[in-house]
């Protein structure tokens, strides 16, 4: 689950994002799941009342989650709480090292209530993540 400003993902500072598009990011999702057998679904969206809303059903349709919610990561409660009732086990995605760039982006308000963190990694932390949950959902 991208969260908000990934639509711009191929517009933003390319020194933190590596400079790639959202469609291109998740051409290489899918691929890392192949590799793994796991079925990825992708969702993006840029109102946090949405994302929430998808989180409410994504029970219904996933065994795990992968979250990269930009910037709300820093400070969206809603979406903590949301995360807390799916119960699903969740890893938290960011492309960028956000524990090292600015103080504001060093708090995660949803890390505690995931099974883990990757960061700083660009695309390649999304098959790390992947692989966190593979080992969790088997
Ligand atoms: C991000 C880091 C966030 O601080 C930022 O707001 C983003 C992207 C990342 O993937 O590095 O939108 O989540």
């Amino acid at each position: 689950m991208h969260g908000v400003n990934f639509d711009v993902l191929g517009g933003r500072n390319a020194e933190h994002y590596g400079g790639i598009s959202l469609t291109e990011l998740e051409v290489k999702i899918k691929q890392f799941a192949r590799e793994l057998e796991i079925e990825p679904s992708f969702s993006q969206t840029n109102h946090e009342g949405d994302f929430v809303e998808r989180l409410h059903r994504a029970g219904e349709s996933a065994d795990g989650l992968i979250l990269n919610p930009g910037a709300w990561t820093h400070y969206s409660w809603a979406i903590r709480d949301a995360l807390e009732v799916v119960g699903l086990p969740a890893v938290e995605v960011h492309l960028s090292a956000v524990d090292e760039r600015e103080e504001w982006r060093r708090i995660s308000v949803i890390r505690d209530l995931c099974i883990g963190c990757v960061q700083g990694k660009g695309v390649e932390g999304y098959r790390e993540a992947l692989e966190l949950l593979k080992e969790r959902v088997r």
